[in-house]
């Protein structure tokens, strides 16, 4: 599936947005996050932490449930953005259940000091190469 580079750069946006919603006071590292859905709309999410640190949400996850919490189903796309920005391993497993081994995702890396910017993108299937599959599974 191809997505328009208007719609890419519209997620690039949204993701850079979220991360002044960060709640970070722990690990003072805020990155934001947005999906582009089968519906074609956008949503957002910020990591928030908690004192019992393993309470923490990642922000992929957090626009992955404001997703799904609104109905929506199916996700495109992907983007994420923070200073090092690559989803880890237990948000690749919560994407697979809702994208594909063709969503698309993008890393926005961000260089606060130079004000500057590097994009890598990547397909579903190269980040989760062997997912835990509920088909595989009889689930
Ligand atoms: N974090 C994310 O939001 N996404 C990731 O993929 C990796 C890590 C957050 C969790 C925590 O609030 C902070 O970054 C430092 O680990």
């Amino acid at each position: 599936m191809i997505i328009k580079s208007a719609i890419i750069q519209k997620l690039i946006g949204a993701a850079k947005q979220a991360i002044p919603s960060a709640y970070c006071p722990y690990s003072h590292y805020p990155v934001g996050a947005a999906v582009l859905m089968g519906s074609g709309r956008i949503y957002r999410g910020c990591n928030v932490e908690n004192s019992s640190f393993g309470l923490t949400c990642c922000a992929e996850r957090v626009a992955i449930f404001n997703a799904i919490s609104q109905g929506e189903k199916e996700i495109k796309a992907l983007c994420i953005a923070a200073r090092f920005a690559k989803p880890c391993g237990a948000c690749r497993q919560v994407l697979w259940e809702f994208g594909s081994k063709d969503t698309l995702v993008l890393c926005i890396h961000l260089d606060p000091i130079r004000k500057k910017q590097r994009i890598s993108r990547a397909k579903m299937s190269h980040l989760l190469p062997q997912p835990f599959n509920p088909s595989e599974a009889g689930l």
